[in-house]
């Protein structure tokens, strides 16, 4: 064979294959996941002036250590009590949460994975050699994770179970109940959480609780992509014990050596300014929801649930037919561009996700041709009893 079993095992995201056939133009990008503001002034500043100070050279391989403590600074408001050690920069929550995953998994472990999830979570358990279990997150319990399913797929080849609150692709907000009892499930059965916290400033209702908190067995990942529009910056974090944090360094070192300097000082500048960039965001991403759950909720054959974080909105559409043929139909008759739920996992069938990290406009004219369009396609198939999504 002429790779490796590893790159037979996975395949190209559900999520990039929609990009990769939108290159119209008109197209209307509802599936992005990055917030479409720029970063903040004085991260722009901060790099200029890296830059003039030939700040270009490897930094030490956590990162550098004003960084780390602006970390420990913003990690303490989550109720973490940690310190710069047991921090490391990383390329993006990405790379923390490869190197948490090749660090604690050896062939056919377990990891306890949210089904829909995030696209990585199943492939980076496969690159590790690992198994991906997946726990079922429902529409009906509002996508909350459940602790009790968490349970029931506990084995003893399990090594570690992801969180990810706010969550994407669904945008639900775990409570501080359900946070506790998953902490208590990963101290009796002795497995890792890796929390992948990458939302947790946007928020719109209910508050951020990190499992950080309570539990010892937590490995918390975060990023600057969302909370600081700096998703081409590539720049995150992973913090737990020091013990644990000494072993996943090893791994960083040799893949990463060190992050991009000049995306530290950006991250650095965001981290100490006294401005309220993200509750600013967060106050117009906030309407922006509002009006895009309004507008799929007008659209007969979809029922849309108001998330309580992150960008995105999961509409349940299985009365329009199968996930991945709705999105493809979407984009080839409205220019539209959605994301199928599938990518996200089984459970994701019957459902699409729709992004509103994009201006009110784009929402507005995206929301307007689909609905135009779907009530053709009602008008021929449910209602006409005829014909075909085309
Ligand atoms: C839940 C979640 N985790 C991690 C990431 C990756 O973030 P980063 O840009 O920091 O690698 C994303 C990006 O979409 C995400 O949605």
């Amino acid at each position: 064979m002429k790779f490796s079993k590893r790159t037979s095992y996975i395949d190209i995201s559900g999520i990039r294959r929609m990009f990769e056939l939108s290159k119209g133009e008109g197209t209307i990008n509802l599936g992005l996941g990055e917030p479409d503001f720029p970063i903040p002034l004085e991260s722009k500043e901060a790099v200029r002036q890296a830059l003039d100070a030939d700040f270009t050279h490897y930094t030490p391989g956590k990162g550098i250590i004003e960084l780390r403590e602006g970390i420990v600074k913003k990690l303490k408001r989550n109720g973490i009590s940690t310190d710069s050690e047991e921090i490391i920069v990383t390329s993006g929550a990405s790379e923390a949460l490869e190197i948490a995953l090749l660090t604690l998994v050896d062939s056919g472990d377990e990891v306890i994975i949210p089904d829909p999830g995030f696209v990585s979570y199943a492939p980076l358990t496969r690159i590790a050699g690992g198994v991906p279990v997946s726990f079922e997150v429902k529409e009906d319990s509002s996508f909350e994770f459940d602790p009790a399913a968490i349970g029931e797929k506990i084995t003893d080849r399990t090594k570690a179970i992801i969180l990810n609150s706010p969550g994407n692709p669904t945008g639900s907000v775990s409570s501080k109940k359900a946070v506790k009892e998953i902490a208590g499930l990963a101290d009796d059965h002795g497995v890792y959480v890796i929390s992948d916290e990458v939302y947790d400033e946007i928020i719109y209702e209910g508050e951020h609780y990190s499992i950080g908190r309570y539990t010892d067995m937590a490995i918390t990942i975060n990023s600057f992509s969302k909370t600081y529009a700096m998703t081409g910056l590539r720049l995150g974090y992973l913090q737990a014990k020091l013990e644990v944090v000494e072993e996943i360094f090893k791994i960083h070192q040799y893949v990463q050596a060190s992050t991009c300097s000049l995306s530290q000082a950006a991250a650095l500048a965001a981290l100490t300014s006294e401005s309220d960039y993200t509750s600013g965001m967060v106050k117009t991403l906030g309407k922006r929801r509002n009006l895009i759950v309004d507008l799929l909720n007008e659209i007969e054959g979809i029922r849309c649930l108001k998330p309580g974080g992150a960008f995105y909105v999961f509409p349940n559409t299985a009365e329009l037919g199968k996930s991945a043929e709705l999105a493809m139909s979407i984009l080839k008759n409205t220019g539209v561009i959605v994301t199928p739920g599938t990518a996200f996992g089984k459970g994701g069938e019957g459902f699409i996700r729709l992004s509103y990290a994009t201006s009110e406009e784009n929402i507005i004219e995206g929301l307007k041709r689909i609905s135009e369009y779907l009530n053709i396609y009602m008008e021929q198939t449910i209602r006409g009893k005829g014909g075909y999504l085309k």
